[in-house]
């Protein structure tokens, strides 16, 4: 009998363990080997022990990093924003367009309207994009549907995505993303609704792996993030927050005050509030392509989450609104760029940091004996090629659960 199902030889690995010498715990000449989806051995090539492999991937030279983890995207929805982005380029801001019943709220009406197999088709295609530039897990988010059934169906589309790719997905209930328009004059409706309908059912029908809200002036209030927040610890579903993404509202704290797993944007968290989040252990979940596609001129505070040991994430956060981003790797190169993320964390922030926001640090997100071998091989001559390149794409092929799966190369 064969000792693995694959290995993975002639390249170098990057294995993003935290307890290493060097940023990407970088192994020269080394070999992944995988046996029942998982990693069996991982080390330089020298040390390998005898054995045999059902199937041989040469790396050519190039390396195998974790498959990349994208733990913020709002993949799911129907129609598009385009017209919005010719507006805001003709002088409209995202609050006016919002506040005039458009932005989320007109992607929930094209989300109410769309067919489940429509909506399944559109993030299909778009789901292929982020695997062939690697990646292994994505987190997708509901907040389009905004009454029981859209967003219990938004839900169920992203489970059905993760069975039809094969890709391991991770879903998060985000009633509380906008005020739907038939409870304009009836906050606490829609807030009860969220904490007494949606997050039961999308527990009790296991839909949903978290819960997230979304704190600002045209979203919820503290009290109401609050309040959808004690009805998802009384579920036992953990939680995270989008904060402070156009103002201060005290996010971060509040996140860290319900130990949320994440807290995400963070452009104009305080000092207070990156300390509450290290005392937390609350990860921050960085999203540059939002940042670059409102033009927001204002930075997370980067070298405060340094200083206090705040474990930085980054994110497509694929939207159409705020981040039509479809490739996690520009999203690691603006992280770079605009935030001045080094490109070891941008790949952390992918892979390792990523995993412990979705509660799958134990499995995935560090290449490690025993974790599941989910795996991107490319064809860069350094790790930090994968934050440097704008556009293209390395991907020579993922490996998910130990399936060898072509990349975009
Ligand atoms: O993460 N911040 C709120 N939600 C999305 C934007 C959604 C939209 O505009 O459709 C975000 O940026
Ligand atoms: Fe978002």
């Amino acid at each position: 009998m064969p000792t693995w199902d694959m290995l993975l030889v002639n390249g170098h690995v990057a294995t993003m363990r935290a307890e290493s010498p060097d940023p990407y715990g970088t192994i020269r000449d080394g070999c992944v080997a995988v046996r029942d989806g998982r990693i069996a051995w991982v080390g330089r090539r020298v040390d390998l022990p005898p054995g045999e492999a059902v199937e041989r991937v040469d790396m050519r030279g190039g390396w195998v990093t974790p498959g990349l983890i994208d733990c913020h995207t709002h993949l799911v929805f129907g129609g598009d924003r385009i017209r919005e982005f010719e507006q805001r380029l003709l002088g409209a801001t995202y609050e006016e367009l919002a506040r005039a019943g458009g932005g989320i709220l007109s992607t929930v009406r094209a989300t109410r309207a769309a067919s489940r197999d429509e909506l399944l088709a559109g993030a299909r295609a778009r789901l292929a994009d982020l695997s062939a530039a690697g990646v292994t897990t994505v987190e997708i988010k509901s907040g389009y549907g905004l009454d029981v059934d859209t967003e219990l169906r938004m839900l169920d589309v992203g489970r059905a995505l993760g069975e039809a790719t094969g890709l391991r997905v991770v879903t998060t209930l985000l009633g509380a993303h906008a005020l739907p328009p038939e409870y304009a004059s009836r906050r606490e409706a829609y807030v009860d609704l969220i904490c007494q309908e949606m997050i039961p059912r999308a527990a009790e029908e296991s839909l949903a792996d978290a819960v997230d809200a979304f704190l600002e002036e045209i979203a919820f209030t503290a009290d109401e993030c609050d309040r959808v927040f004690d009805a998802a610890a009384s579920m036992g579903l953990p939680v995270r927050l989008h904060a402070d993404q156009r103002t201060d509202g005290g996010g971060a704290a509040l996140a860290a005050r319900h130990g949320a797993r994440s807290a995400d944007h963070l452009e104009y968290t305080s000092e207070a509030g990156v300390e509450a989040l290290a005392a937390a252990g609350t990860v921050a979940v960085l999203l540059p392509g939002a940042a670059y596609f409102l033009r927001d001129a204002r930075v997370p505070p980067v070298e405060a989450f340094r200083r206090h040991g705040v474990p930085m994430a980054v994110a497509t956060d694929l939207n159409p609104g705020s981040s039509p981003l479809r490739s996690p790797l520009m999203a690691m190169n603006m992280a770079c760029t605009l935030f001045r993320l080094t490109p070891a964390e941008a790949l952390a922030g992918m892979t390792r940091t990523a995993a412990r926001v979705l509660g799958l640090e134990n499995r995935v997100g560090v290449v490690e004996e025993s974790f599941g071998a989910d795996l991107a091989v490319w064809d860069i001559s350094h790790p930090a090629a994968l934050s440097y390149w704008m556009g293209g794409n390395p991907c020579r092929f993922v490996v998910r659960v130990g399936t060898l799966v072509p990349g975009g190369r």
